[in-house]
């Protein structure tokens, strides 16, 4: 079975990790097909909203580090931009249920979301200090502008984990629900978005963003590249080595 589970019903489309063994880790192949998936999602006119989730006890445990390791993106094509180039541009609404760890791209692709419903178990983090790189998705841009300077700067220089209430308070998430309920309450939202006309949906959308998309990508093009560097860079290999070995990382001598 597929590490990421399409199904399309009542003009919802839903995403699905499907690499519970690996924690919802994502690989190239995972980012290929989310961003495959979102690209006919766009175009398929019977498609009005799309709903990402996890299971109850985990969202995702961000990139597959092993392919941090051995197959980090090299151009913008790389299937893990193409993926955030179609949801940071997607027109439609997109929804996210959230339980357990949303780690990495787990948390940095739900400023790209429209609605996300939160499972009181909900972990974010985004700990690229940790792994010696730095925020993608325009995560640099929109956490300060969500959290404000001082909280954003615990979250992304400190890389400290926050809870579902946390992320309610400063806006990331629209609320907080039991974790067995969340793709539920998730979906039964989405479908109330598909029932809208989409031509409505989509210019409301449009509009809400519009004045901000510009430097959106082209923030997002400029962490690219840093991210793209540091990946290969002494800090960020041993931070991977020592995860893949199951131990703390050793940065004293870099
Ligand atoms: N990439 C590759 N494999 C991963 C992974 C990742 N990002 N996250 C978890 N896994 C794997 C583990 O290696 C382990 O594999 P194994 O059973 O073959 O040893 C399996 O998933 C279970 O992970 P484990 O760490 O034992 O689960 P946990 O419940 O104790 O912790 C997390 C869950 C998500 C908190 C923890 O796995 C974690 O911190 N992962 C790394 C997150 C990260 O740094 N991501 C990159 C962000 S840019």
């Amino acid at each position: 079975m597929s590490d990421i589970l399409v199904h399309t019903e009542a003009g919802v489309m839903t995403l699905t990790f499907n690499r519970l063994d690996k924690k919802n880790s994502i690989t190239r192949a995972m980012y290929a097909e989310l961003a495959d998936a979102l690209a006919k999602a766009a175009e398929d006119g019977t498609v009005h909203a799309v709903l990402i989730q996890g299971d109850a006890t985990i969202f995702s445990a961000g990139n597959d580090i092993g392919d941090f390791l051995n197959a980090p993106p090299s151009t913008p094509e790389s299937p893990v931009f193409r993926f955030l180039q179609g949801i940071a541009t997607f027109p439609k609404p997109v929804v996210a249920a959230v339980c357990g760890p949303a780690v990495g791209i787990g948390t940095t692709m739900l400023f790209h979301c429209d609605l996300v419903y939160a499972g009181d178990n909900a972990a974010f983090s985004m700990p690229f200090v940790n792994l010696g790189l730095c925020p993608e998705a325009a995560s640099s841009l929109l956490v300060p502008q969500m959290f404000g300077y001082h909280r954003a700067a615990e979250a992304l220089l400190l890389g400290e984990p926050f809870m579902a209430e946390a992320a309610l308070e400063v806006g990331l998430v629209n609320r907080v629900v039991p974790p067995t309920e969340a793709n539920s309450i998730a979906q039964a939202q989405a479908r109330k978005l598909a029932a809208k006309p989409l031509s409505a949906l989509i210019e409301i959308k449009r509009l809400m963003k519009m004045a901000q998309q510009p430097a959106l990508l082209e923030r997002m093009g400029e962490e690219g590249q840093s991210f793209g560097r540091m990946l290969r860079e002494p800090a960020a290999r041993e931070a991977f080595t020592a995860f893949m070995e199951k131990r703390k990382p050793d940065f004293s001598k870099l």
